[in-house]
């Protein structure tokens, strides 16, 4: 096939649909598909069977596989023959929408305003995941095939951990056979930055709950006479770091790759103003653990994050009370070569050991992934630096990220295959925010950069 006739054929097809791409992303951001609220279940089914629908109608048969959990969309074209094959990643589960009084308009009523799609979801990750969908409907409307075979795997359990996936992988290892993996469930550099990712943190995640006495006491009248399981949990927290911002879990740091001089080098070379980061995101003064960069601190450092706490009454005016229980949500971002299990267990042991007495600890494991650092060289990189040059008129820097997508690593440790992390969102999109949103520029320019991947790739040996 004639590769740069095609392309510019799709690129035409691209620009005449962009209008109806907008209105069908719109259509798929009104379910709200959140996977962590069970009474959103019938939602997250819904939103299943709308982007298993969008494969029929790009010319891709759309298969929905059951786990445990929520299902998987599986599609494929591989018409290709001995040309690579990627496998597209992507999630059609979102955040919570909370809190929602702090959006502008409803989270699941999509919106446009001054060039921004606003929903939950926009940008992660139905926006970007998206992109693919549509790149490989242009190509199969116009050119009537792919320069490059093309499986995905769209998920609905990325953000509670993606707790079956692995076992779909290794079930389905024949089926998902590829050469590369491509996500874009991450983020520009900046607006006018578009970037590769070749890294990304691990995650564990736990719920920790103190139980005192059995129901909620006066603290008049009891107060003073048993431990609060609330000021309890408060102890733990403060437990968890020294002044120097550095986490006590015993062994936290044992396993951790440092970062070479190269790397850091690297970051310090990337443009980063301190003052319009701290003025973005509200505060006046970073902090983080000492003798780090803002940079290296959230793509190379692990790090524990409190994540949410419930306990006793949180309603207006005062209540005197000591609460029968506290709870709190923990997270660690872990780097190379953390271990999320076994770092689980030493945060289980060192919240148990410091328990005052009259109260119980339940620790519930939620979910864990290791970090992911990807070949920097590979051709299939290459190709990547040159879909997004084309796509975003622009070439991309290279950067690590601090948030985590757990198949990364599955990918590497099941399939075999790194994975091209190629993010079209930006960090200032408000992910897990309220009134989170996708540029409609990055979306369109993301969609260019898809429609050139294949392109790219299929000049690279399988
Ligand atoms: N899209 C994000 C991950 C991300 C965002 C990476 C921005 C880099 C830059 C993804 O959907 C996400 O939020 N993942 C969760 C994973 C967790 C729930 C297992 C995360 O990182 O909190
Ligand atoms: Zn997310």
């Amino acid at each position: 096939m004639d590769v740069t006739a095609s392309v510019a054929a799709v690129e035409t097809y691209l620009t005449e649909h962009a209008d109806r791409f907008v209105d069908e992303l719109i259509d798929l951001l009104s379910i709200p598909s959140v996977s962590a609220q069970p009474a959103h279940a019938g939602d997250v089914q819904r939103a299943a069977e709308w982007v298993c629908d969008q494969f029929s109608s790009a010319g891709l048969a759309g298969e929905i596989i059951p786990t445990d959990g929520y299902p998987i969309v599986y599609a494929e074209w591989t018409g290709a023959e001995g040309a690579p094959t990627a496998l597209v990643y992507g999630h059609y589960d979102v955040q919570p929408p909370d809190p929602l009084d702090q959006w502008v308009t409803p989270p699941f009523e999509p919106t446009v305003r001054d060039g921004r799609l606003y929903a939950r979801g926009a940008t992660d990750d139905k926006g970007q995941m998206f992109t693919h969908v549509k790149a490989v409907e242009a190509w199969l409307k116009t050119a009537g095939r792919l320069p490059v075979n093309v499986k995905f795997v769209i998920e609905g359990e990325e953000e509670v951990g993606s707790n079956n996936l692995d076992r779909f992988l290794e079930d389905n290892r024949e089926r998902c056979r590829c050469d590369v993996a491509v996500i874009s469930d991450t983020s520009q550099y900046g607006p006018d930055t578009p970037a590769i990712t070749y890294g990304l943190r691990g995650i564990m995640a736990c719920e920790v709950t103190l139980k005192g006495p059995k129901q909620d006491l006066h603290s008049g009248v009891f107060g003073g006479s048993v431990a609060n399981p609330a000021n309890a949990l408060a102890r733990l927290i403060a437990a968890l770091h020294d002044d120097e911002g550095r986490v006590r879990i015993p062994g936290f740091y044992d396993d951790v790759v440092p970062l070479t001089d190269e790397e850091r080098r690297n970051f310090a070379n990337l443009p980063f103003d301190e003052a319009s980061y701290r003025e973005s995101l509200g505060v006046n003064e970073v902090f983080g653990e000492h003798g780090f960069t803002t940079l290296e601190r959230r793509w190379a450092r692990p790090t524990c994050d409190v994540n949410g706490m419930i306990s006793g009454y949180t309603g207006e005016g005062p209540k005197t009370i000591v609460p029968a229980q506290a709870t709190a949500k923990i997270t660690c971002r872990l780097v190379p070569d953390q271990d999320p299990k076994a770092l689980t267990g030493s945060l289980r042991s060192f919240l148990k050991e410091r328990l005052l007495p009259g109260l119980t600890i339940d620790f519930v494991d939620q979910h864990g992934a290791p970090a992911v650092v990807c070949d920097l060289h590979s051709p299939y990189m290459q190709a990547a630096r040159q879909a997004i040059q084309a796509g975003f008129g622009t070439p991309p820097v290279m950067i690590r990220e601090g948030g985590s997508i757990p198949v990364a690593g599955s990918f590497k440790e099941i399939l075999g295959v790194d994975t091209l992390l190629l993010g079209w969102g930006q960090n200032s999109d408000n992910l897990h925010s309220p009134n989170e949103s996708f540029r409609l520029v990055d979306f369109h320019h993301g969609l260019a950069a898809s429609a050139h991947l294949w392109a790219a790739l299929a000049e690279q040996q399988a």
